[in-house]
């Protein structure tokens, strides 16, 4: 990857809103991300999370306002179930990856296999390489998209939460291997419904259809901006919590599908 310099963003969002073609989906969006950081966006569901990762890609044109990626940019999408019979490996799920650097009439080489062996080795997928995609754990899947951005180089990691459904230890691994990442010089966005998680990033970007918030979590994840960013979902803070509220979220908040 290339190197980024001192303060150099790795993205900048300005007065971004955004639609699909009706109401704005997300409204006066504006924050700058610094290479090595993680960011959690949080939102409700519909809250415009999936939207400003399209946007980011550049999938989703924005209606209003400028946005500037600096490098690649490798997606890790929600988890789609419905894909997940096509038979497909590991290896050529990474191996997606080196797609957008060799041109159309080519297969991919030895070079290339190498390259994504290379990046599941450092997920830790590399046994499982042949594996079937469909078949595997979801942590495992997650942990099979990452390499398959690293295989793109990529800058910027925009993570669609990652962590639902993966079980405890599977978190705390996705969670080393991010904090890896970020040491490299990535930053990564983790689109994310587990606020009390968030609070051990860097930043946090708060999302209800516009941005209610964005900064250090210590100093931002207030009742208020908490209360401002679920509105009616919340259901309880904890006791004695002040200014740095707990927040407990319904069970079965949020599906993956
Ligand atoms: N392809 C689409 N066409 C039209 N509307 C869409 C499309 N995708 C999303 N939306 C709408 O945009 C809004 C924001 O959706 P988005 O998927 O960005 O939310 P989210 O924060 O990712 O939610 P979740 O937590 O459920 O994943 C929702 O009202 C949704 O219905
Ligand atoms: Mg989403």
């Amino acid at each position: 990857m290339t190197a980024k310099k001192g303060n150099d963003s790795i993205v900048e969002v300005s007065k971004l809103s955004a639609s699909y073609g009706g109401t704005l989906v997300l409204e006066n969006v504006h924050f700058q991300v610094e290479p090595s950081l993680k960011i959690g966006i949080l939102g409700p569901n519909g809250g415009g999370k999936t939207t400003l990762f399209r946007v980011l890609l550049g999938e989703l044109a924005p209606l209003r306002g400028t946005v500037i990626v600096h490098g690649s940019c490798g997606y890790v999408p929600q988890t789609e179930r419905s894909r997940l019979d096509y038979p497909v490996s590991a290896l050529d799920v990474a191996l997606m990856g080196t797609l957008t650097r060799i041109p159309w009439w080519r297969r991919p080489r030895r070079a290339e296999r190498l390259q994504a062996l290379d990046a599941l080795g450092k997920v830790g997928m590399k046994e499982l390489a042949d594996e079937q995609f469909g078949e595997l754990s979801g942590g495992q899947r997650q942990r099979v998209l990452i390499a398959r951005a690293l295989v793109q180089d990529a800058q910027l990691l925009l993570l669609d939460e990652p962590f639902s459904g993966l079980d405890s230890s599977s978190a705390k691994r996705l969670s080393l291997l991010l904090d890896q990442l970020a040491a490299e010089g990535r930053s990564i966005l983790i689109a994310t419904h587990d606020v009390e998680q968030a609070r051990a990033w860097d930043l946090v970007l708060c999302l209800n259809r516009h941005q209610i918030a964005f900064g250090d979590p210590s100093k931002t994840l207030t009742r208020s901006v908490i209360q401002a960013t679920y509105g009616g979902e919340i259901v309880a803070f904890s006791e004695g919590a002040s200014e740095q509220a707990h927040l407990i979220l319904p069970p079965h908040h949020h599906d993956t599908s």
